[in-house]
């Protein structure tokens, strides 16, 4: 069971990996935008190049930035050949709900050995999917999966027997904290990994009566020392 950091943020990638607590790194265009990556697959390219440096050898995911057959495929072999620790990125149909991503998963795996990340999934069903299909991840967006009403930890749950009864290899990362609360309970629902945005981090470490508890030592330590 392990933690990755769900950002493409240097600073933060340097603090976490510090503390010895990160075992990968997840990123998406969205992140990479919000964390001022411009320039296109150029931009996305350095950026990815320095997080995968920073880390090696934990892994890095890099999302492909089109639904195109060939598109995703092309990009998908240029961003594997950047650096050895990075897996990429596709989600498990297009926008449309088209179906060619699985495919495309299925000869990355099985015919260039490109460990490949499936994501965007909301339910256990297009996990099992995209385990049968050979990815070494299945990402299930499980914050969005509750933000839709339906509960999270039951589609992990149910997930995680599956890979395990028909010896999936695919480890299970759940994704879209939205909670401190998440981390724990999605690892103990049976996600092999989950990725957390840095907030979160900070709050499962931060606790008031720790602070509190901190400060009467420092206290006392100051009193005993006059
Ligand atoms: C990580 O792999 C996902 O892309 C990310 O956690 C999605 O987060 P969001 O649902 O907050 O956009």
């Amino acid at each position: 069971m392990s933690i990755f950091l769900d950002s493409s943020k240097i600073d933060d990638i340097k603090k976490y990996k510090a503390m010895g607590i990160i075992r990968g790194v997840t990123t998406n265009p969205t992140i990479l935008l919000k964390e001022g990556v411009v320039g296109g697959m150029k931009g996305v390219k350095a950026r990815i190049i320095e997080i995968a440096k920073l880390v090696d050898p934990l892994p890095v995911s890099c999302e492909v930035t089109t639904n195109d057959k060939q598109g995703m495929l092309d990009q998908a072999l240029d961003i594997a050949s950047w650096a050895k620790n990075i897996n990429v990125k596709i989600t498990i149909h297009g926008p449309q709900g088209e179906l060619d991503n699985l495919s495309v998963v299925h000869e990355l795996e099985t015919k260039h050995n490109i460990r490949v990340n499936v994501t965007a999934m909301m339910s256990a069903q297009q996990c099992y999917l995209a385990a049968l299909a050979g990815a070494t991840y299945v990402s299930i967006l499980s914050g969005r999966v509750n933000n839709m009403g339906y509960d999270s930890v039951e589609e992990i749950r149910t997930l995680r027997k599956l890979l395990d009864d028909n010896h999936l290899k695919s480890q299970i990362i759940a994704a879209s904290t939205r909670e401190v609360l998440n981390i724990l309970q999605w690892l103990k629902a049976g996600a092999h990994i989950v990725t957390v945005m840095p907030q979160f981090i900070d709050g499962m470490i931060v606790h008031p009566y720790t602070k509190e508890t901190v400060q009467m030592f420092l206290n006392d330590a100051a009193k005993a020392s006059t």
